[in-house]
């Protein structure tokens, strides 16, 4: 693998994180409970809107040079009795650079994060996506449910798995 930088995403990348999100809900429908038909039609400003800036939340983009390869997101709950949980959202790898290790250099990105801000992170997983869950047990989460007909594409539904990854207290 070419080296590999991971940086945040800040609300001037809209556009380039607006491309790739895209090519992700197309290319890997069942992967995600987000729909290309509904982000398709998300203005620019509202994908600027919804990058973070400062605060806990964060996208995180992995590149090759100036080239924008995959994506992870980490987001923490918002109610006050839930905010020691986040969640790990839209990890993403171009085809092209799979079996790479960038997903695992993703994950492992929002992990490290993670562990800085709360006490439980949380993701979730087709059961049908091997690569995704092996991307995720290998860097130590932990079933603990499986969530039936999580996310329907068409007449087909895809189970998930739900994960946590917890922290010991500082
Ligand atoms: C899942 C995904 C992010 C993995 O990214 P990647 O860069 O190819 O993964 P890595 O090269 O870092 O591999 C990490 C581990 O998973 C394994 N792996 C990756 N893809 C695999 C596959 N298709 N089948 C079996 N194992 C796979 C690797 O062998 C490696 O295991 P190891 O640590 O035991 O050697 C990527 O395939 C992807 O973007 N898929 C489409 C979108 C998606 O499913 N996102 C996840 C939503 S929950």
């Amino acid at each position: 693998m070419s080296a590999i930088s991971i940086r945040t995403f800040d609300p001037s990348d809209a556009q380039i994180l607006q491309n790739l999100r895209l090519e992700a809900l197309a290319g890997s429908p069942e992967a995600f409970l987000s729909s290309f038909e509904e982000e398709a039609t998300l203005s620019l400003e509202t994908v600027r809107d919804r990058i973070p800036s400062s605060g806990p939340n964060a996208i995180f983009g992995a590149y090759s040079g100036e080239q924008l390869v995959g994506m992870a997101g980490f987001a923490v709950y918002d109610r006050m009795k839930a905010r020691h949980k986040g969640v790990m959202w839209g990890v993403y790898v171009k085809p092209e650079w799979r079996r790479q290790k960038v997903g695992q250099a993703l994950v492992r990105q929002v992990i490290d994060h993670a562990s800085r801000h709360v006490i439980v992170l949380e993701a979730a997983v087709s059961l049908v996506n091997e690569g995704a869950r092996r991307t995720y047990h290998g860097l130590g989460f932990k079933p603990y449910g499986i969530e039936r007909k999580a996310i329907r594409v068409g007449d087909n539904f895809y189970d998930e798995e739900l994960l946590y990854l917890e922290f010991p207290k500082g």
